[in-house]
This record gives structure tokens, sequence and C-alpha cells, in this order.
């Protein structure tokens, strides 16, 4: 896909992997929706951008995913949309036998329900234009390790919905792309929810250690100008964890009940 010119609906945008994405797209001459909760951090973003007049401020809460067809409608209107990409996200750390059910659902909510409840709202608008959904999900979608078991499971649940919505579209011309990074330096561990809920507050040595998120915005750019429908980004274990579960499932196994992220 070429991106100048497209139409594209950024969540996340305030910060991190979006706002890096938020940056290379605005290189790449598309028009920009950019969203999260954060207006202000969304403002500055979009002041500082080299097209700042192409592109628009939405801000939204994927926590409250009922509000988001309607939000959607407001938006788009009967307009096209080329690509809408799920990156705002939160995580969380603990351990899942002591880990609240509400801090369970919290991440549900905004990493599977919200991203579902803008997807389907988005879909239309999405098919006018023979679009494509990028899906932020992560490595921890695609294998489990420790103290993530809230993370892990909404960003497998997100991959499997968006493999079926794939499925059931491809014939209509949408184009569905997973990406899956490991460890990336950004605040994702500061704002990830413990075991009761309070915000972790620490940059996990794993993130510190990541790639960044100038380096994951490009492999994700690069992705979608191929048109690919999955893609693996990361340095050292966290990267070749798939591929190690996938053909070493029992050395994979050792290694994740061995090796605590934090
Ligand atoms: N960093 C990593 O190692 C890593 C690895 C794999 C996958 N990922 C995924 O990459 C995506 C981006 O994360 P990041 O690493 O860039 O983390 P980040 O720096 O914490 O950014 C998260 C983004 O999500 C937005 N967000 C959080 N809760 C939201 C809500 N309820 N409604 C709307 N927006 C919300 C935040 O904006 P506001 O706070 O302004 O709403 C922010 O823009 C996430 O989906 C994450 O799971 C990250």
């Amino acid at each position: 896909m070429d991106l100048q010119g497209k139409r594209i609906w950024l969540t996340g945008a305030s910060m991190g992997i979006g706002e890096a994405l938020a940056r290379q797209l605005d290189r790449a001459g598309a028009q920009l929706i950019l969203s999260a909760r954060s207006e202000d951090k969304l403002q500055q973003l979009r002041d500082s951008l080299s097209h700042s007049e192409l592109h628009q401020i939405v801000p939204l809460d994927l926590s409250v995913p009922h509000n988001l067809p309607r939000l959607c409608d407001e938006t788009l209107g009967t307009a096209g949309l080329d690509v809408l990409i799920n990156n705002g996200g939160i995580s969380q750390r603990g351990l899942a036998r002591s880990t609240a059910l509400s801090v369970q659902r919290q991440v549900m909510e905004v990493n599977y329900f919200g991203t579902i409840a803008l997807t389907q709202a988005a879909l239309p608008a999405l098919l006018k234009n023979c679009g494509m959904v990028v899906n932020i999900a992560s490595v921890a979608g695609k294998v489990g390790g420790q103290s993530m078991s809230g993370y892990s499971a909404s960003k497998h649940a997100l991959i499997g919905y968006m493999d079926c919505l794939r499925a059931e579209e491809a014939r209509h011309g949408l184009k569905v792309l997973n990406v899956c990074p490991g460890f990336v330096q950004t605040s994702i561990s500061v704002n990830a929810l413990t075991e009761d809920g309070q915000k972790f507050g620490k940059v996990a040595r794993s993130i510190a250690s990541g790639i960044t998120p100038y380096q994951c915005a490009e492999a994700i750019v690069r992705a979608m100008q191929r048109e690919k429908y999955e893609v693996v980004i990361g340095k050292g274990l966290s990267g070749w964890a798939p591929t190690i579960k996938r053909w070493f499932p029992t050395l994979f196994t050792r290694l994740a009940a061995g090796k605590n992220i934090r």
C-alpha cells in the first residue's frame, strides 16, 4: 500500500509506538486521525508534525467501548477510511493467582473490547476503500510468559478475532495486519496495572533493553507498505519467542518457566 494521501486513524497516538508511528506516517504523506485520551498530548504532537493542517484530533477512551460507534459515525460520516491502526492499549504486571478479576477485565476492556468495538464501527468506511486494519498486538499474543496473564490473554484474543475478520472480509477487499512487537522502550510498564489495579510505575528492565519506538514504527510502516498479514518485531528472545515455541515447544516451556520478565 502506498501511504501517500491515505486517510489513517491511529489510536494510542499520544506517546510511545503510536507517537513514533504518527511521525513516520506524517512524513509518508498520510492524513491522520490521531486518538488517545490525552487531548493535550495529541495537540502537541499534531503541532509538531510537518503536515499538521492535514491531521485531525479525536480524543477517545477505549475502556468505554459503547461510546465508540457514535464517535466513529461523527468522525467519519459517510467518508471512506484507508487504514485503522489499533495501537492504544495497556499492560499488566502480576501473578495470575493474585490479580484481581477487575484488573483482568479492565485490560480486556481496553485491549480487546474497545479495539474490536472501534474496528466494527469503522468497518463500513474501511470496506468502502478496500482498506486495512493494523493491530498492534504483541509477542505476548503469540506466547505466554510470567506476570502478564491478562495482557497476554487480551492480545491472544485480539489476534484470534482479527484472523477471523480477515478470513470473513478478504473477499470484500479488507486487509488485516497483526503486528507482534517484543519489548519496545516506551512507558507501557510504567502505566501497567498491578495485581490490585495500581500503576506499576517503573520502566521494567526488559522494556529498557528493547528496541526503540522509532525502530518499531519503521518496521510497522514497512509491513503496511508490503501488505503483510502478520509480523513479529523485536530483538533477542522477545523476537524469537514465537519461533522457539512453534518448533521447540519443550524448550520454550522451560524458558518461560525460568525467565521472569520483571
Ligand atoms: N512497549 C512494548 O514493549 C510493547 C510490546 C508489544 C506490544 N505493545 C503494544 O503497543 C501498543 C502501544 O503501546 P506503547 O508501548 O507505545 O505504550 P504507551 O507508551 O504506554 O502508549 C500507550 C498508548 O495507548 C493509549 N491508551 C491507553 N489506554 C487508553 C484508553 N483507555 N483509551 C484510549 N487510549 C488509551 C495511551 O494514551 P492515553 O494515555 O493518552 O490515553 C498511549 O497513547 C499497545 O497496544 C501495547 O500493548 C507494546
